[in-house]
């Protein structure tokens, strides 16, 4: 069976005091033992999130990562910065990277590369804008993000991502896609997988709907056979919300 993840960002939200007063909220509820669970705080509450959680089985995941090792990159933080505070998986291209701080696919392959290369998993966003799926260009979009991502990667190395298909119309917005347009895409995105890899492969990798999940939501979204969790924001800044959503499977 693969893996049922439910993940928060937090964006940039929560401060070292809202970060501890969330966790022990978060820390109060029984954990569902089927589901991983995971949070993505900013850079400087990782540390601390990590240390909190020491007495659970919550994981704490970066929002992002620089290109490269180490070197010259001004305001950048490493994969070894991350890796030494045990922190072990990170976020990359969520559309909020891509939009405004215009990291393209060629930018955020260099970044994936760099993610395993150091052994790091990798949560891997994409989805398309709502004038794509006006148009229906949304398969195309989508097809194309995975393929400048994904196709030169190793057989091992695809095992060390998740994906996120979070359409842009969807994100932040109250709007969802409804759990037959994401069966619809997450059933579509398998069939890329298996045709760059096999469907060994593609049966293995959990892709993650995300997008105003919401507990009144996530049930019905989670029930669909190629939706293996999802990718929570605004919802994953209230403890009992989260939690609903992670025992929604
Ligand atoms: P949202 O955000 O749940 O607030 O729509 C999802 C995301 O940005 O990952």
């Amino acid at each position: 069976m693969r893996d049922r993840i439910v993940a928060g960002n937090w964006k940039m939200n929560n401060d070292f005091n809202e970060t501890e007063k969330l966790l022990d909220q978060l820390k109060s509820y029984p954990e569902p033992s089927d589901v991983k669970i995971m949070i993505a705080p900013s850079f400087t509450q990782l540390y601390q999130s990590v240390q909190l959680l020491k007495s659970t089985n919550i994981s704490v995941v970066a929002q992002n990562m620089g290109i490269a090792p180490s070197g010259a990159y001004t305001g950048e933080v490493s994969p070894k910065m991350l890796k030494g505070i045990g922190v072990n998986t990170v976020i990359i291209g969520h559309s909020e990277r891509r939009d405004i701080f215009k990291e393209d696919d060629n930018f955020l392959t260099k970044k994936i590369k760099i993610a395993i290369e150091s052994d790091l998993k990798v949560i891997f966003c994409f989805g398309e804008k709502l004038e794509d799926r006006v148009l229906k260009n949304h398969f195309e979009i989508v097809a194309n993000q995975l393929k400048v991502a994904l196709l030169n990667l190793s057989y091992k190395n695809i095992m060390k991502i998740i994906l996120a298909y979070e359409p842009v119309w969807a994100i932040g917005t109250g709007e969802t896609a409804s759990a037959a347009q994401a069966q619809e895409m997450h059933s579509y995105i398998r069939n890329i997988i298996s045709s760059y890899f096999d469907s060994k492969v593609a049966d293995k990798v959990p892709i993650l709907y995300g997008g105003s999940v919401k507990p009144s939501n996530a049930k019905e979204i989670f029930s669909e056979s190629d939706v293996d969790g999802g990718l929570i924001g605004g919802a994953s800044l209230n403890a009992e919300d989260f939690m609903n959503i992670a025992n929604s499977f």
